[in-house]
């Protein structure tokens, strides 16, 4: 079954946006030169031999339509993207890859069905992942810590609920731009069943 990865890039304070709301230098790891990287050190969406399907919030998805065009995060790869909204979103492009749907438990459905097998890559912004992690939905967190401060922008982890997450470190990779860490979510049976 698919695994549903969340993937993220967030600054040393916690935000994935600047406080203007713009990702200021968290994706220069992953817009350089990726040569000689595997594994967690490269962005899910370059990697269609594991990741079969993207989910992605609605503002995310808006922000980034004029850059991802019909093809969406994954480009010429054409990874299928589920956005999640509560009343559709702005209208894809003809022969987009995108599709919608009206709540986590919805898009997982959706994205499972379309990643033929293949893991699931959940790539923000923070609103979505809160809601992924509220309802347990995650398998994996995959967090690639930028050395940047903002001092503001948008908080990765804001609005959930009391009860702590706990997380299973399972590999962490350094290089000059960021620090990738990858955490399995553990639940109180162990594992996400
Ligand atoms: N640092 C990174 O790696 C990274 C990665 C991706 C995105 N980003 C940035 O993150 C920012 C956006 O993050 P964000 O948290 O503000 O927005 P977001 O998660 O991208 O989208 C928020 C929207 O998703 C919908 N939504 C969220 N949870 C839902 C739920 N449980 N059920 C139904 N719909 C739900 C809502 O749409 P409705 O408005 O229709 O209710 C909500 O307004 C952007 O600036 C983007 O550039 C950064």
């Amino acid at each position: 079954m698919s695994r549903a990865v969340f993937d993220i890039s967030m600054s040393l304070d916690g935000f994935i946006t600047g406080p203007d709301q713009t990702p200021r230098a968290l994706h220069d790891w992953a817009d350089g030169d990726l040569e000689g990287r595997s594994g967690i050190a490269v962005p899910d969406t370059w990697r269609p031999d594991v990741f079969g399907a993207v989910i992605c919030g609605r503002r995310t998805y808006e922000d980034s339509l004029p850059s991802w065009g019909a093809d969406g995060p994954s480009l010429s790869r054409r990874l299928p993207v589920v956005v999640v909204a509560h009343d559709g979103g702005t209208q894809p492009p003809a022969n987009g890859v995108y599709t919608f749907a009206n709540g986590v438990e919805d898009a997982l459905a959706q994205a499972q069905g379309l990643a033929g097998g293949k893991d699931i890559t959940v790539m923000g912004g923070a609103s979505v992942p809160q809601a992924f992690l509220r309802a347990g939905l995650l398998d994996e967190i995959k967090i690639h810590l930028v050395p940047v401060i903002l001092g503001g922008g948008t908080r990765l982890f804001d609005n959930l609920d009391s009860e702590s997450v706990r997380l299973r470190p399972i590999e962490v990779e350094q290089d000059d731009q960021a620090t990738h860490l990858r955490y399995q979510v553990v639940t109180e049976s162990g594992d996400r069943p």
